[in-house]
């Protein structure tokens, strides 16, 4: 940025948004998977003010918590009293000594993107103003703080929705709340505030009118109504959720993903996906969620904090959480890894298997119908449909440790706490109990005997018994 003056960012989250109908504060509503106050964080972020100030009030601790990770202070309004008693407090609580320009956003203006705030800034250093604002309009802005501007176009003040005139409110350039101010015009101006006025409340727009009055250049700068739609209603909150869907989508097609078709996919903001990756329909991808390059999801997934790396291939129906897939992994149909699945390169998991806090080595395969929980499996280790893992005795979870190119049987139980060594099999059907050596053969004695011509009179005794 120019003549390298400092930078403060104040976020106004104060407000507990009463449209809202919640018992959360409204900038803690998740949006795209994200608290509304972090993405206005994560868009100042690369600005690298040297000071971020959060106002916050109803719900203050969560709200602080919800901030964490972005260097930011925090300034407690107990009452809120207004936008401008917000700032007086961020002044008075954060800011004391800060000299430069201080940029003004709201906490439930999620959209605002990083060029929109760029471009302000830009604007108000190179035109050298006391004020800058974005500026939008409507057809109807009803609701908003007007711009009101004298004959000549030059803005004269911001007038509020409840203090205007009948021809004020038909103006269709409305404020968006967001600013640039230098701070030696901005502090004093704070204390010139007062609330005489509809609301009773301290009025930070009441600033413009003060520059224009004090002979001081004030700027506008346009942004599209998009950017700056707030959130005060479910309502909104669902339509800004269909907007960021495109824009996210949108954005990894640029970045060289593929969708089959856009429209059925979720894609919340903090996820990642490789180039070349091929999403179907009706995907979901969610939390810190990462998928590599060259991947496959074929359709009808739920992904939450998943890693998956590059060329694996998620085939139809799977749900995968806190887990982490290697490169060339094959999972699904209908697989589901929980928290701590952690497979090795080329692991194949299967139709209806299980897979909760364990470790697969690489090549291990287990395709069909099985549950492994708190287990520890070698390399290229081949685990029989029906395997289940006995992991939990009422108490207490226990640990299974496999070894590299096991057979285990299908439809076995392995009893936990249990090992089986390297190059051991388990013969189909058996209940392991005790570790198995290296290299040896596990099987329950369990003879298959046979009743010669047993069925006939079975049968006929049962129909009798059937008709009484
Ligand atoms: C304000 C502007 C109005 C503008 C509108 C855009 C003023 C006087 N008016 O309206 O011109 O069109 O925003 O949405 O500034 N907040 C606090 N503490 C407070 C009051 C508000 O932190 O005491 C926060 C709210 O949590 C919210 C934001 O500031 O994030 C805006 O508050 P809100 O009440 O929605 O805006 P208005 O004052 O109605
Ligand atoms: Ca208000």
């Amino acid at each position: 940025m120019s003549e390298g003056r400092n930078l403060a960012i104040v976020i106004l989250a104060a407000g507990k948004g009463t449209r809202m109908k919640s018992n959360h504060a409204k900038v803690l509503h998740p949006l795209g998977g994200r608290a509304l106050v972090r993405h206005v964080l994560e868009t100042c972020k690369p600005l690298g003010a040297q000071r971020t100030v959060v106002v916050v009030g109803y719900q203050a601790d969560a709200v602080e918590k919800s901030c964490q990770g972005y260097g930011a202070r925090f300034a407690l309004q107990r009452e809120q009293n207004g936008t401008g008693h917000a700032v007086r407090i961020a002044r008075d609580e954060a800011l004391a000594e800060f000299d430069g320009d201080v940029m003004v956003l709201y906490g439930d203006v999620p959209l605002l993107t990083e060029g929109s705030v760029r471009r302000l800034l830009d604007r108000h250093r190179k035109s050298g103003s006391a004020v800058s604002l974005l500026t939008s309009t409507l057809d109807d802005a009803s609701g908003y703080g007007r711009i009101v501007r004298d004959g000549s176009g030059a803005l004269a003040r911001i007038v509020e929705q409840k203090d205007a005139s009948e021809e004020e409110r038909l103006i269709q350039e409305w404020n968006p709340g967001i600013y640039c101010v230098r701070s030696e015009f901005l502090f004093p101006s704070l204390d010139r505030l007062d609330a005489d006025n509809a609301q009773g409340e301290l009025y930070l727009t009441d600033i413009v009118g003060f520059a224009v009055a004090d002979g001081k250049p004030v700027t506008t700068e346009p942004v599209d109504f998009h950017e700056v739609a707030g959130i005060n209603s479910r309502a909104d909150l669902a339509e800004l959720e269909a907007t960021l869907r495109q824009i996210t989508v949108r954005r990894h097609m640029d970045e060289g993903v593929t969708f089959i078709d856009p429209a059925t996919v979720w894609i919340e903001a903090d996820v990642t996906i490789g180039a070349d990756t091929v999403i179907g329909p009706m995907v979901q991808l969610r939390g810190r969620t990462k998928v590599g390059r060259n991947c496959r999801i074929d359709g009808n997934a739920y992904l939450i904090d998943a890693e998956i790396a590059d060329e694996v291939h998620l085939r139809s129906h799977v749900v995968l959480s806190e887990c982490r897939v290697a490169a060339h992994g094959v999972i699904g149909p209908f697989s589901h890894l929980r928290p701590g699945a952690d497979l090795g390169e080329d692991v194949h998991i299967g139709n209806f298997v299980e897979v909760k806090k364990s470790t697969i080595g690489p090549g291990t395969k287990a395709n069909h119908l099985a549950y492994i929980g708190d287990a520890t499996i070698g390399k290229e280790t081949n685990i029989g449909a029906g395997t289940i893992t006995c992991n939990y005795d009422g108490f207490l979870k226990h640990p299974t440790t496999i070894g590299d190119r096991v057979q285990i049987g299908s439809d076995s139980q392995l009893v936990a706490p249990v090992t089986i060594g390297d190059d051991a099999y388990v013969a189909t059907g058996t209940t392991v109990r005790h570790d198995v050596e290296p290299g040896a053969l596990a099987f329950n004695p369990k003879p298959d005997q046979r009743r010669a011509g047993w069925v006939a009179p079975f049968r006929e005794r049962k129909e009798r018994e059937k008709k009484g």
